[in-house]
């Protein structure tokens, strides 16, 4: 049965005015839904309001009107410490997040401290597994790896806490284009292994086709088309969601051309399912795509 993780409903939010910025409507009546065990993705130009949504459900930003329900709770600063952790985010710049004296180990044993209870199901090495990570990543410092291996880091300490919820703000963008592909395939992964629920932001309709389960489609402040993502790229019905899409090589190509998983890899598609001959005429896949 479906369990309803995340539910926003008409969520306004808006930042006040300071200084010579005037107040800003960010976030405008939206309303968002992710079932248990889904990626839903967030997209929409920059500025169109998904950060200030994202710091919202995850009870670090500004609630104006509206509601926000993960699991029960209503995320804010009145969240238990226990309430916080079942909200995990994990940041376009994952170097920002650690304490850059502290060793990833270290950094590990500081949130087995904090929270004994939700991460004693796991070793460091089982977890570090988990996120494709050798143990010799411990005695590292953060700015001795690189930011594919910071990326995993930090998904690995969210998963350490077993989040009913984990938001992902534009995890991808500060990676190459294969590295951004080893984490999307990471994330599916991990949402396979653990049930988790992924709110997916991102301003890259190709990462979203990749990953997302559903999408909804933000501009200024206001969701203006959700769906299935296969529905919504294959049939946009907002003008706006055409453009965003135009943006993208081979994105209005109907998913089933690329087998079950749009984002399988040829080799493991159904043997069954000869590679056909790629007409002339055929939309590119994006990089993205193609490396995933
Ligand atoms: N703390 C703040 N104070 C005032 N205005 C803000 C604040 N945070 C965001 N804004 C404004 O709210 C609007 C939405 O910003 P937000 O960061 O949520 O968009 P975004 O979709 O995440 O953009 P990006 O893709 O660039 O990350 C923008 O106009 C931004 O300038
Ligand atoms: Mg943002």
């Amino acid at each position: 049965m479906n369990h309803r993780v995340l539910t926003v409903e008409d969520l306004t939010i808006v930042h006040p005015a300071r200084r010579r910025r005037p107040a800003n409507v960010a976030v405008d009546g939206v309303s968002v839904f992710a079932e248990r065990s889904e990626i839903v993705g967030v997209v929409g130009e920059s500025g169109s309001g998904k950060t200030s949504l994202a710091m919202a459900v995850g009870g670090l930003g500004r609630v104006t009107s509206g509601t926000i329900d993960v699991d029960g709770v209503t995320p804010g600063p009145k969240m238990s410490r226990d309430e916080r952790a079942a909200i995990q985010m994990v940041f376009q710049d994952p170097h920002g997040s650690f304490d850059p004296r502290q060793s990833i180990g270290q950094g590990l044993r500081e949130l087995r401290k904090l929270h004994p209870k939700r991460t004693d199901w796991i070793t460091d090495r089982d977890l570090l597994e988990k996120v494709g990570l050798g143990e010799g990543i411990l005695t590292r410092l953060p700015h001795q790896i690189s930011g594919g291996q910071a990326q995993r880091v930090s998904i690995a300490r969210a998963i350490l806490l077993r989040p009913s919820l984990l938001l992902a703000d534009e995890p991808t963008s500060g990676l190459d284009v294969s590295i951004q592909a080893q984490i999307v395939r990471l994330l599916k992964q991990i949402r396979d292994d653990e049930a988790l629920t992924i709110l997916f932001i991102s301003h890259d309709l190709a990462v979203v086709r990749a990953i997302c389960d559903r999408v909804f489609v933000m501009k200024d402040g206001k969701v203006v088309e959700e769906g299935p993502t296969d529905e919504v790229l294959e049939r946009p019905q907002h003008p706006y969601t055409r453009k965003l899409l135009a943006a993208v090589p081979g994105a209005g190509r109907r998913l089933a051309e690329a087998g079950d998983d749009p984002a399988a890899p040829a080799e493991r598609r159904s043997p069954a399912r000869e590679p056909q001959p790629v007409p002339a005429t055929a939309p590119r896949l994006s990089p993205i795509e193609e490396a995933v």
